[in-house]
């Protein structure tokens, strides 16, 4: 990340506040004006922030609800699953109607065209971190997107980042957001650089939230920390080991062979949070070992077995940030995000209710689980599932799982299909980070192929995840033409 680059888009954020506050017509009046009212504040127009429903989206969301809040500017907050062109047209008539400035975060920038066509260059600001179609054209001053900097959105800085600085950039005591924004940029699985550390502006704001105090970093045994602790080795583990990967019976033998309580004395099941330095010396010794001369592991294997976790400070009972991020996701996908956002905003009662939705949710996930495998189709160059009792709210998150679990959806990019309203289809694309690196951008394909299809809702998304909407009979080609686009890729 170059350090002139970030102070440009560093600028172009100080650029948009000014933009907003006039927009908003927000000036502070002088103390001796606000002496005898309550509000020292005067501006003419709420706002009405559109947010995404996955984790990434609400944190975006409660950051900029919470800055607003603190400027003492009004807000309404809309979660929607994506900015669909319907959406676009109903949000032209509210700023009509209602004077209101609208800020979408964590999506528009698939959609600029459209909201140009439809909006107009005033009256909303999108705060996101998707790759433009065009990076020649200078950013619009209602766009800030990292991109134009050359930082990648995809694992330098999520939408909650950038809505961070945002919210920095309007008060510098929105310092302690920046938590948030590191739970959303794990929602979005940026932690990819060495033991699953920040890279990029996702450095510098995890930085800002070590300093006040918000999140510790701290190394460990690079499985789940909450599951208990036979299935998380069965489940979680970085690398498979066949040997107990999979099986909780051989799992079960293997740690009592070792000495470790899968109980504590109060009969509860222990997860790694409770064993003891030494217990988990012992263990990671054992799946060392286990790796190397059983399995055959390379010395990478050993190099993935620690990881870092980031720890919260102020989300009791949810220690770590990537629970919390996983907590979000269910809260949107389920259809409560304002149970997401207000556990966000520190409000207890949500935060346990959002607990209780997460069980809910993870049944719901293993049941599309099994239906998705059944239901796979292998084609040339990628695979596909489609079941009619799959949410389309939940078919990116299943997509996601079995790319990453799969060895052998790991070989060709997965696109799932769930029925959503009035004929139309739900597209969910994945691909494994090989194959992203070895140059597919499933982003950039979908584009490509609804463009050339002419398909009305624009598609988008990252390298390795993307989406679109489809009418259900444009699915034989869509299909054909993705194939098509990946074999080309190849
Ligand atoms: O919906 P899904 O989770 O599959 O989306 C994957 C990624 O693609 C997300 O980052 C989402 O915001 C993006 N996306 C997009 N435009 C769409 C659909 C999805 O930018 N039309």
């Amino acid at each position: 990340m170059s350090k002139i680059l970030l102070d440009d888009f560093l600028n172009a954020i100080d650029e948009r506040k000014d933009y907003f506050f006039k927009s908003i017509n927000y000036k502070k009046k002088d103390l001796k004006e606000s002496e005898n009212s309550k509000k020292n504040l005067d501006f003419k127009k709420s706002v009405h922030i559109y947010s995404h429903l996955d984790s990434d989206g609400l944190t975006s969301a409660a950051i900029l609800a919470s800055a607003l809040k603190r400027a003492d500017i009004s807000y309404q907050l809309s979660v929607l699953p994506q900015l669909e062109t319907k959406y676009i047209e109903e949000i032209k008539q509210e700023i009509k109607s209602y004077n209101r400035f609208i800020i979408f975060s964590d999506f528009g920038t698939g959609q600029l065209k459209f909201l140009k066509k439809e909006l107009g260059s005033d009256n909303y600001l999108i705060l996101d971190h998707h790759q433009p179609e065009n990076l020649k054209e200078q950013p619009d001053i209602f766009h800030v997107n990292p991109y134009y900097y050359e930082i990648s959105g995809e694992s330098e800085i999520s939408a909650a980042g950038v809505c961070y600085l945002f919210a920095k950039t309007l008060d510098p005591k929105n310092i302690d957001l920046s938590s948030l924004a590191i739970i959303g940029a794990l929602g979005d699985m940026q932690n990819k650089g060495d033991k699953g550390s920040f890279i990029g502006v996702n450095k510098l704001i995890l930085d800002d939230a070590i300093k006040i105090g918000k999140i510790t970093v701290e190394k460990d045994l690079a499985i789940s920390r909450h599951q208990p602790l036979h299935i998380a080795l069965a489940y979680s583990l970085p690398e498979k080991l066949p040997t107990i990967s999979g099986n909780e019976e051989k799992v079960k033998l293997f740690l009592k062979a070792l000495q470790i309580k899968m109980k504590n004395e109060w009969n509860e099941r222990r997860t790694l949070f409770n064993l003891s330095s030494g217990e988990k010396k012992t263990l990671l010794k054992a799946l060392i070992s286990e790796g190397f001369e059983r399995n055959n592991k390379s010395k990478d294997f050993a190099g993935k077995l620690i990881t870092n976790f980031y720890n919260l400070s102020n989300f009791d009972p949810i220690p770590d940030a990537k629970e919390m991020s996983k907590l979000l996701n269910a809260c949107g996908r389920l259809g409560f995000p304002s149970l997401g956002i207000s556990s966000l905003m520190g409000d207890k009662k949500s935060l346990q209710k959002a607990i209780e939705k997460n069980k809910i949710f993870k049944r719901e996930i293993s049941t599309a689980i099994r239906l998705a495998e059944e239901n796979i189709r292998n084609y040339q160059n990628i695979n596909t599932f489609y079941h009619n009792e799959i949410n389309e709210k939940i078919v990116g998150t299943i997509c996601s799982i079995l790319v990453h679990s799969k060895e052998e959806m790991k070989l060709k990019p997965l696109i799932a299909f769930a029925d959503s309203d009035n004929h139309f289809l739900k597209v969910s694309a994945r691909a494994d980070r090989e194959l992203v690196k070895k140059g597919l951008n499933l982003g950039k394909i979908l584009r490509e192929v609804c463009k050339k299809m002419e398909i009305i809702n624009p598609a988008g998304g990252h390298p390795p995840a993307a989406g679109a909407k489809i009418a259900s009979s444009e699915l034989k080609i869509f299909i054909e033409e993705v194939d098509k686009a990946v074999g080309e890729k190849n």
